[in-house]
């Protein structure tokens, strides 16, 4: 462990860079394809590019592992804010899996500031010796990147610089996809603009890139404007895991991630870990194992859940009446395990995957303080039994934009 003081952008650091939010998240599913009709069709996260797997397999094994294609999708204009992957592919390409038969989280993605942060980041986390599965830019995303894993395997990466997709819904073309790094550049390295110039002066079609094909009718007023919906998701996170060590994966996340711990809650005598990368209460909630058993969930996934925003209350509350009439299994967890989230509600995904909804999550100031518990708000495990109405809060609206277009 070093003390040394590192100088980041004239800010003195105990690292060489600083996570800003998290990015993007992904799960490992039996059919990315059928996990569409519920991530794409149901909540609304658009396919900016797809990837397949089977050319990494080796020939004997590509007819053993069912889907080999994963989906990149996104619910702004960042090119992924969630992937789905085929579970028996990647788990055959990535070794960790068979260190970790437990993971079932493709990656926790963090985002930091700059290319520099990457670049010294990743000689850092070098230096201190944690593993790195590997480093440099891909592209679908086009992200510079490196992936370490935590003390139980979950795969993190930090990146800087992931495409952005505008109006028009198209991804990078698939000619621009020919920049490949497998260690971090060499820097100064040259703006994304200058990349495309020299793809447009190569002759490169450059909007021939992916666009989401689905074309479902708009019928729902959400806010002034007609979506295929009643709702829109505006955020990722946060990430819940199971951990056999809490105090590895909680010195993994505060001290070398640079997590924050916002708060630390005791459920049924069991520690348990909120960690934040921003102003939110948590970006991250960590719990010990032995929950998976008292709270009947599957003994053979780390995956605790993965949660999303959706812009507003009364979206939460038609949400859940929404998916309810789809069919989709609401499974009551309770409360005290997210604190800082107001009203929420967990869904079963086609995998039994939990996926959590909430509207509204505590900001935490300059004082790095949560509100104390006897001031947050109290509501039923039921989403029927919500008001129609409820009273704003000082942080209901505060925290991260999403800046829109609502679709
Ligand atoms: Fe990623």
């Amino acid at each position: 462990m070093t003390t040394k003081v590192h100088i980041l952008s004239g800010i003195e650091l105990a690292r060489p860079f600083q996570i800003r939010r998290l990015g993007h998240f992904g799960l490992n599913v039996e059919s990315p394809e059928k996990s569409l009709q519920f991530y794409r069709d149901l909540l609304g996260f658009k396919v900016s590019d797809q990837i397949d797997f089977a050319d990494r397999l080796p020939p004997e094994l590509k007819n053993q592992v069912g889907p080999t294609v994963g989906f990149f999708t996104r619910h702004g204009t960042d090119h992924h804010s969630f992937v789905l992957f085929p579970k028996k592919a990647v788990e055959k390409v990535n070794p960790q899996y068979a260190r970790f038969p437990q993971l079932t989280a493709n990656q926790l993605t963090w985002q930091v500031g700059s290319l520099q942060e990457i670049v010294d980041a990743f000689s850092w986390f070098t230096d201190q010796a944690i593993p790195i599965i590997r480093s440099g830019r891909d592209l679908p995303g086009s992200n510079w990147h490196f992936y370490p894993t935590d003390p139980a395997g979950h795969i993190n990466e930090l990146y800087y610089g992931i495409e952005q997709i505008g109006w028009s819904g198209h991804s990078k073309a698939l000619a621009m996809h020919d920049i490949k790094f497998q260690q971090p550049p060499n820097l100064p390295y040259h703006s994304e603009y200058a990349e495309v110039n020299r793809a447009i002066a190569h002759q490169i079609h450059i909007h021939a890139g992916w666009r989401d094909q689905s074309n479902i009718a708009e019928t729902y007023p959400v806010d002034g404007i007609l979506l295929a919906r009643p709702f829109k998701i505006i955020k990722i996170g946060p990430v819940r895991l199971f951990v056999d060590d809490l105090s590895a994966a909680k010195d993994f996340y505060t001290r070398i991630m640079g997590l924050r711990l916002t708060e630390e809650i005791k459920y049924q005598g069991h520690s348990c870990y909120f960690l934040s990368s921003n102003t939110e209460h948590h970006a991250l909630a960590i719990y010990p194992t032995a929950l998976r058993t008292i709270l009947g969930l599957n003994p053979s996934s780390t995956t605790f859940a993965f949660a999303m925003q959706v812009a507003s209350y009364q979206q939460l509350r038609t949400m859940y009446h929404y998916l309810k009439d789809a069919g989709i299994t609401i499974q009551p967890i309770p409360h005290e395990l997210s604190p800082g989230l107001g009203h929420h509600f967990y869904a079963i995904d086609p995998d039994g995957y939990l996926v959590q909804f909430y509207w509204e999550i505590e900001q935490i100031g300059w004082d790095g303080n949560p509100r104390p518990a006897g001031l947050r708000r109290t509501f039923g495990l039921n989403p029927s039994t919500w008001p129609t109405t409820i009273e704003s809060q000082s942080d209901s609206f505060m925290g991260e934009v999403f800046l829109g277009p609502l679709n």
